[in-house]
């Protein structure tokens, strides 16, 4: 008898088909999240679950569980998961790393551009008929925004993501400084990045990128101190999780000019919806897409597929996040 498998979402086609010669396989064709009480339900009777960055995974879930021995997430981030809980109960938790990092660098990039450049506002602008109603075709004050050529990036968490990202900027001319939890001297004389401290790094970028995945300490790691530390011409952007960075403070911050702008690709609560942050014009927001190229979710059901397959033949799965 094969092994059971809830998909809590539709993911690419080619995969699945892969996938169901090994498990009988169960998908959630609803494009939001199964509910709770369906979750709990479907979940008491599966060897493997593949999740998303919505589905939260606790203890509860867990204890309805009897049968779970695999989850295996289709992202690279994992923090609605509580791993600690599954790893006691035996369970596997495998991630989807690598095959993400370009789409995300590029995402990271052109949100920096789009902020930079003012590429929004100026799509409004001319779209809306505002260019049209001025009567002015071209003013050397029009839409001025800032350059990167000898400007400093600096990259908070400088794992795959941020070295790819370190890297798009290199051919911009940009200097590169950067700060994580452990030194990576082997990609730091590669790309010719420098490692500095954290408030050096707030301090000396024109620009800043963040990189690091949700935990108790990357919690609202950005906040009112660290914004304020940051240079009046700062730029945030932010592609990694909502809750690295305090919304309420960087609202502030950005209506109180502390920094010049923000491009963001995840929020606090995602579906998000601010009018206090929409109305700001030097902001550049998009719906957590992050990894939505169709090479990046391919490569993603690949590896949620490799990883339940090598479970299911009795082997250990490519891409354990358990310790
Ligand atoms: C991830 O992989 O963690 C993204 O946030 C979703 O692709």
């Amino acid at each position: 008898m094969k092994p059971k498998v809830f998909i809590t979402r539709q993911i690419p086609e080619n995969d699945i088909k892969i996938i169901e010669k090994f498990y009988e396989v169960e998908i959630w064709n609803d494009p939001k999240a199964p509910p709770r009480d369906v979750l709990l339900e479907k979940i008491r009777d599966v060897d493997a679950l593949v999740t998303l960055v919505t589905d939260k995974v606790n203890e509860e879930l867990l204890e309805n569980a009897p049968k779970l021995r695999i989850i295996a997430q289709y992202a690279v981030g994992y923090d609605n998961i509580d791993i600690d809980a599954a790893t006691r109960r035996g369970i596997y938790v495998t991630n989807t790393p690598g095959v993400l990092t370009d789409a995300t660098a590029d995402l990271a990039f052109a949100l920096l551009l789009a902020v930079a450049r003012r590429i929004v506002e100026a799509d409004t602008f001319v779209r809306s008929g505002e260019w049209k109603k001025s009567d002015v075709g071209w003013h050397p004050l029009m839409f001025l925004g800032y350059g990167l050529k000898g400007k400093t990036l600096g990259i908070i968490g400088f794992g795959r993501i941020g070295q790819a990202l370190a890297r798009r900027a290199k051919g911009f001319g940009m200097k590169i400084i950067y700060y994580s939890r452990t030194r990576k001297t082997e990609a730091e004389k590669e790309i010719g990045a420098e490692y500095v401290d954290f408030e050096t790094l707030l301090k000396e970028s024109d620009f800043i990128s963040l990189h690091v995945p949700l935990t108790k300490e990357t919690y609202h790691m950005i906040g009112e101190r660290e914004l304020k530390l940051m240079k009046p011409n700062a730029i945030l952007i932010n592609t990694s999780r909502g809750a690295v960075v305090d919304t309420n403070a960087l609202i502030k911050a950005l209506k109180e000019k502390w920094i010049a702008g923000a491009g963001l690709d995840v929020f606090e609560e995602e579906p998000y919806y601010n009018e206090e942050l929409f109305k700001l014009k030097n902001v550049v927001l998009a719906p957590h897409i992050g990894s939505a190229t169709y090479e990046a979710r391919e490569g993603m059901a690949e590896l949620v597929a490799k990883n339940l397959i090598a479970f299911a033949k009795g082997e250990i799965p490519p891409n354990l996040v358990n310790n």
